[in-house]
């Protein structure tokens, strides 16, 4: 695990030399800016070398930046991050089973609102209905966050459709890219997975004590990167924008999206949210199947209301869904 710690040398020589990236930095210098002795630099600067930064040192003993390593380190994803609870603490691992898992484990033991946890690599990635989630290194993000909501159980799929609105402005920030909304959870980019949302909760009969947003997106994957079963319904952002995407630029992204459609939702719920839910939806105004069960309902989406339904007109009439499986063929 890689927290970052303002009070450590190497976090604090970090952000003196993210400040000056590119220029020499005498280790006097960083002595006494930072208050600690020259083998505390040294030692420090082994530390960021070893996470993948790098630091070149000239003839003269000056240190320079002049890289910074494409992972999610806690230092990286909080410089300049700028929002106000969401990642105010990060907890990021090289590799975990699920990063939901240790989400709930963290809120069971009260960890802040908005705490991040986030992983490089998924040895047991979880899915929605007990599918897997194909978590490979160094190309997708997978991430959770904590929420204590003041919410009605009830209310608690909203979060997964904000959170929906959050990825789908994120990817749309990116040019040359059709994302859409496939209700509940999922984002599809050019009709494709790119993206899905995992929320877990843990909740009394009419009061929410938290709830864990899983995020999983494909980020860097090439088309030959997914497994043949998923590769005819998958993507990723880099096949959508024909680019390589900066994951660590993409998180943050996401971060400030997260926080300012949830600081919405707690105030006034999904109506606004709402908006974006349509404007981005693959599903308006298109005849689907919806699978609860061993029941399938037949309908052409007409809306997604205040309370995040999908709304059907049916051969029954008009009905609103909570929950379901939609496909469109
Ligand atoms: C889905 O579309 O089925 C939801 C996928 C959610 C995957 C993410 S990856 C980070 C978090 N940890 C998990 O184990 N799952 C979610």
């Amino acid at each position: 695990m890689n927290p970052f710690n303002p009070e450590t040398t190497a976090d604090r020589v970090l952000v003196f030399l993210r400040k000056k990236i590119g220029q020499p930095v005498e280790p006097k210098r960083l002595v006494k800016e930072l208050k600690c002795s020259p083998e505390n630099v040294v030692e420090a600067i082994g530390e960021l070398r070893s996470w993948g930064y790098t630091i070149k040192a000239d003839r003269n003993g000056r240190y320079t930046l002049t890289g910074i390593p494409d992972s999610y380190l806690s230092a990286e994803i909080a410089y300049h991050l700028g929002t106000k609870m969401i990642g105010r603490k990060i907890y990021a691992y090289q590799t975990v089973q699920s990063t939901n898992t240790i989400a709930a484990q963290l809120a069971a033991m009260k960890a802040p609102e908005g705490t991040l946890v986030i992983a490089e690599h998924q040895t047991r990635g979880r899915g929605r209905l007990g599918r897997e989630w194909h978590s490979p290194e160094k190309v997708g993000l997978y991430c959770s966050l904590i929420l204590y909501p003041k919410i009605h159980p009830t209310q608690a799929p909203g979060i997964s459709l904000m959170t929906a609105v959050a990825l789908a402005e994120t990817i749309n920030s990116y040019d040359e890219i059709d994302v859409k909304i496939k209700w509940p959870n999922d984002v599809l980019i050019s009709g494709m997975k790119a993206a899905g949302i995992l929320t877990e909760l843990s909740a009394e009969l009419d009061r929410v004590e938290y709830v864990i947003v899983g995020v999983g997106v494909n980020l860097n994957q090439k088309r030959s990167d997914f497994p043949s079963e998923l590769r005819e319904t998958a993507t990723s952002v880099r096949i959508g924008t024909k680019e390589k995407v900066n994951r660590r630029q993409f998180l943050q992204r996401f971060l400030r999206n997260f926080e300012k459609e949830y600081f919405v939702f707690s105030k006034s719920g999904l109506k606004e949210a709402r908006k974006n839910l349509l404007k981005y939806s693959a599903l308006l105004n298109q005849e689907i199947k919806l699978k609860m069960g061993r029941k399938t309902i037949i309908g052409t989406v007409i809306d997604i209301d205040a309370l995040g339904r999908l709304v059907l007109d049916t051969r029954e009439g008009i009905i609103p869904f909570n929950a379901g499986e939609v496909s469109t063929h």
